[in-house]
């Protein structure tokens, strides 16, 4: 194998640009040539790629995002679109494809390895929904940014003796919200794998209040069944018995921006040596992870558009700390 190429694809995880840092100069410390496709899919079906150096990737760990940019792209889900990033990659003398994305990127890498072509898989979403994968590249900064933000609102709460409703992104995972609930200290969680209804928030927030606690939090996955939005309305509706006043924050694409922290950084760069090595040893088409303290490769048709299982014994937890 002489050429190779690598791509993010996705949605943007802090920790991405240590990856393709990883990649590329391990690749070139073992001979190789390295290509970078720019917008994921989208630069491998019109053909957007440009070489990559050594220096090219340097000065950039400590960037979010990733300076291969990101894109979803529909036309990458069709055969036609996927026969065309072939085709390209053929032309150029690509021998294989290092993918650094989430779910749906790799359910795209699975599709890509089926016509022939040698890919890997690199696991990289804020989500942690892959399969494959006990934690993914981004989810510790994005938990990082998201406790902060609680942390800052149970201040001004515990002052002006409010509740808040935090929504945490997650897509339609309630890993995050999950564990930034448990670290936070919030009083409800609510995800889409354990649906909460407005009344049953209400009566904890209640309950809290009748303890004697001055303030309440709730961590909403945006996932989740019932919206802050729709929580926000029965409370403004039913605020005389819930006992706080009320205010949301959603905190969005924040999460998903900024420094990566040093766990995001040697998680990226130690897969990223893997989708290598694992190349070298002609071990194809597999997701390189993380699971059980090691990094691990699993065989991509095990894993592509699979949702990993939410422990929810942890989401019991917070039920009994938050008292
Ligand atoms: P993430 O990888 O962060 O989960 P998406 O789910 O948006 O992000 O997927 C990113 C891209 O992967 C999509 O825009 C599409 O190009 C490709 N993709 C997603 N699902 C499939 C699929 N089933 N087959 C082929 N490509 C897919
Ligand atoms: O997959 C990462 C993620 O940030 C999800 O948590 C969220 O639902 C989605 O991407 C947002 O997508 P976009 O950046 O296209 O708004």
């Amino acid at each position: 194998m002489r050429r190779i190429a690598v791509l993010t694809s996705g949605g943007d995880a802090p920790g991405m640009n240590a990856a393709i840092r990883a990649i590329t100069r391990k690749a070139i410390h073992s001979g190789l040539e390295v290509f970078g496709i720019r917008q994921g899919y989208l630069g491998l079906i019109s053909d957007d790629v440009k070489g990559l150096g050594a220096r090219d990737v340097g000065g950039m760990m400590q960037r979010g995002g990733t300076i291969l940019k990101s894109a979803r792209c529909p036309e990458f889900e069709t055969e036609g679109g996927q026969k065309k990033a072939l085709h390209n990659l053929k032309n150029r003398g690509i021998e294989a494809v290092i993918i650094i994305g989430g779910n749906g990127s790799q359910a795209g890498a699975f599709g890509l390895s089926k016509l022939g072509i040698p890919v890997i898989g690199v696991a990289s979403t804020i989500d942690n929904d892959l399969a494959g994968s006990d934690i993914t590249i981004g989810v510790d900064t994005a938990l990082n940014i998201a406790l902060e933000a609680i942390d800052r609102l149970k201040t001004t709460a515990s002052s002006h003796q409010r509740a808040f409703l935090v929504e945490v992104m997650g897509r339609d995972c309630g890993y995050l919200a999950m564990m930034a609930g448990i670290a936070g200290g919030a009083d409800v969680v609510a995800i889409p794998e354990s649906p909460c209804d407005p009344e049953s928030i209400a009566q904890t927030f209640r309950a809290s209040h009748e303890r004697g606690k001055t303030h309440a939090i709730g961590v909403i996955a945006e996932g989740a069944k019932f919206k802050v939005g729709d929580i926000a309305a029965y409370f403004k509706a039913n605020h005389e018995r819930i006992g706080y006043e009320l205010r949301v924050t959603t905190l969005g694409h924040v999460q998903r921006g900024g420094i990566p922290s040093a766990f995001d950084r040697i998680l990226a760069a130690r897969m990223g040596v893997e989708a290598v090595e694992a190349l070298l040893r002609n071990e194809i088409n597999v997701l390189v992870g993380f699971q059980k303290g090691e990094v691990t490769t699993t065989p991509l048709s095990e894993i592509a558009n699979i949702k990993k299982p939410l422990d929810l014994k942890i989401l019991q937890m917070g039920h009994i700390l938050s008292i």
